[in-house]
């Protein structure tokens, strides 16, 4: 059996003072027909545990290890519960998901997912007007979930209000979703950039659910600007005439408005 533990916590053994054959720097040639940012890129990943560690678990991605400590700060991950994960290729969290046993799980990406027996895979943009229907149909039951994440982000174009708006609206049209379908006490989980989200939003999850905080894992680069936005025990009929000023601080200093971002982590 794997062995499946999180890079980097102190029960993982294969870090600590010794410094094992994975660990020894990578270094990448340029190569001609390399751009510069692509060989960077390349360097980054021979050279990240998580991407290591992943590979040796059988991960999809290293984001897995993102989603498995967020849970160690928030505990939203029990077995049984029904999730649909926004954004899920190529499906790291999904894994995650299906290793703790949730009951249902439904996901949806514009790109495809190699079939899991036990997810349900919508391919569809999540932009699209009909994919929350789309969504709750293949939900089934009463078109209800108990955990709704979103770990979307939308590809970059290099032009910083463009990506800062798409980012935003990614982030807004989870928000909606999730205050349709989640049962009380439900939690929503979502990538953000910077500042975390506007103070709009923030008010709008702060008068719908108990707790709101963010959460940056470590899994997740330091330079990246990306962290989780965490809405913890949905009070149960989600109320949509929250004012910014009605956002208020949740004492983490990550709170008010998300500055513009180039370097999104995918
Ligand atoms: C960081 S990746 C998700 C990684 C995933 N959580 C995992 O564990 O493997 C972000 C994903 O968001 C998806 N995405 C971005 N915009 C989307 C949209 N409008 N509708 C559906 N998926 C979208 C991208 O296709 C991409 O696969």
């Amino acid at each position: 059996m794997v062995d499946k533990k999180i890079p980097g916590k102190r029960s993982d053994n294969s870090g600590g003072g010794k410094r094992t054959a994975r660990e020894t720097t990578v270094r990448v040639k340029t190569a001609r027909e390399r751009k510069a940012s692509s060989t960077r890129w390349l360097q980054r990943q021979l050279n990240d545990p998580y991407v290591q560690e992943a590979q040796r678990l059988g991960y999809r991605s290293r984001a897995a290890f993102k989603l498995l400590q967020i849970d160690e700060k928030i505990n939203v991950l029990r077995p049984g519960l029904r999730v649909v994960d926004l954004g899920a290729a190529p499906g790291g969290w999904c894994q995650v998901l299906s290793d703790k046993k949730m009951k249902n799980i439904v996901a949806i990406d514009v790109l495809p997912v190699d079939p899991f027996p036990d997810v349900d895979f919508l391919q569809m943009d999540f932009t699209d007007d009909d994919a929350p229907e789309r969504l709750k149909e293949v939900m089934g039951g009463n078109g209800k979930a108990d955990l709704v994440l979103s770990d979307m982000s939308p590809n970059t174009t290099g032009h910083r209000q463009t990506d800062h708006l798409r980012m935003m609206m990614l982030l807004e049209l989870a928000i909606d979703f999730a205050l349709d379908v989640l049962e009380p006490h439900g939690n929503f989980v979502a990538k953000v950039f910077q500042g975390g989200a506007e103070a709009e939003l923030m008010a709008l999850l702060k008068k719908n659910f108990k707790t709101v905080k963010h959460i940056k894992p470590p899994a997740s680069r330091k330079e990246s600007p990306e962290q989780y936005l965490c809405a913890l025990g949905f009070k149960g009929t989600a109320r949509k005439d929250a004012r910014p000023e009605d956002a208020g601080n949740d004492g983490d200093g990550e709170d008010g408005d998300m500055r513009p971002h180039r370097d999104m982590e995918l």
